[in-house]
């Protein structure tokens, strides 16, 4: 179960017990989530790991197998969980997710209309913002892959926040009902700009839209159709830049700025390919950027719903 209330953090809440969620880590980029169940195992290539050695444990424990290798046991959230789902389609990563959440003005109680769901990355960070009171309905025309989002939202016990439906949003738009109650619409789709139209209806007055879409042409026949009815329209690209950093032995080396760390002379440098070494007459830190860096992934266009009155 993947919780959602910040005040009671899972992590530190209780113990793992059978049936529970749980992120087994071995480093930041080898993750897997694994429901509990006494007497099975999971195995991989640090030995047999055996589930009934970790019911009991605290979230975060560092667990052994057979052969003395070890992983964690992490408890489950969204920003996890969109690192180790099953990946059915493209998805929404932490940077986007976050710029997303936070852009829209989504909080709790909100209520969300989203197309299409995809692998349901972004809807399970949407259903935590919006806990304990309000609600995100998604909706893809892909009825096996609606069937697996659901699943998913059940086993993340987010299905009580989320609700998926089988529609053709691009050729019916969002179903009437939702007609002025929602507080913010956000599109993953290939035609977004044919469904503009419905979300305006939808939205709440200032209420919030969002559309990813990965090529800049998408985005201006969005933009162009967006103007018809709202107002605050941009445009953003988030590009996430992750670093390396760590210590190393490096004598003579050169800099223009110097400071002082602790005793030792320190001296700074920027290097061509944007890292930075700093050095003292002992060690070095170098902060390199990562190779594995993330590139372009989409533009995300916001827009706000025009005030008639
Ligand atoms: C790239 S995925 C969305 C990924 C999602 N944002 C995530 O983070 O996991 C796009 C989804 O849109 C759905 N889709 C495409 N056209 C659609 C339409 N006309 N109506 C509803 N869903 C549609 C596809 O089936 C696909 O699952």
């Amino acid at each position: 179960m993947l919780d959602t209330d910040p005040a009671k953090k899972l992590s530190f809440n209780r113990s793992i017990t059978n049936g529970d969620l749980v992120i087994v880590y071995e480093r930041h980029d080898n993750m897997k989530a694994v429901t509990i169940s006494e007497g099975s195992v999971l195995q991989n290539r640090f030995g047999v790991f055996k589930h009934s050695d970790w019911i009991g444990k605290p979230f975060g424990s560092k667990v052994f197998s057979n052969k003395g290798g070890f992983v964690y046991l992490l408890a489950p959230t969204p920003e996890l969980w969109t690192l180790v789902l099953s990946h059915r389609t493209q998805i929404l990563y932490i940077a986007d997710i976050s710029f997303v959440v936070m852009y829209l003005e989504i909080v709790p109680g909100s209520v969300v209309l989203e197309s299409g769901t995809g692998s349901g990355s972004l809807s399970t960070s949407l259903a935590r913002a919006v806990a304990p009171t309000g609600h995100v309905y998604t909706f893809d025309f892909h009825e096996q892959r609606a069937g697996s989002a659901r699943d998913d939202f059940e086993r993340t016990g987010l299905n009580n926040l989320v609700t998926v439906g089988v529609r053709d949003i691009q050729g019916a738009g969002f179903p009437d009902e939702f007609s002025g109650h929602a507080d913010a619409v956000f599109l993953d789709l290939p035609q977004p700009w044919v469904v503009i139209p419905s979300a305006a209806k939808m939205l709440k007055q200032d209420g919030t839209f969002c559309s990813f879409s990965p090529c800049i042409e998408q985005v201006q026949r969005s933009c162009e159709t967006l103007q018809t009815s709202f107002t605050d329209i941009r445009t953003f690209e988030v590009l996430l830049r992750t670093y390396e950093v760590r210590e190393v032995k490096m004598d003579g080396v050169e800099g223009n700025e110097s400071g002082s760390n602790g005793s030792h002379p320190c001296k700074r440098r920027l290097c061509s390919d944007g890292s930075n070494v700093v050095s003292s007459s002992i060690s070095s830190v170098m902060a390199r950027p990562c190779g594995e860096a993330r590139g372009h992934t989409g533009y995300l266009t916001f827009a706000r719903l025009k005030c008639l009155s």
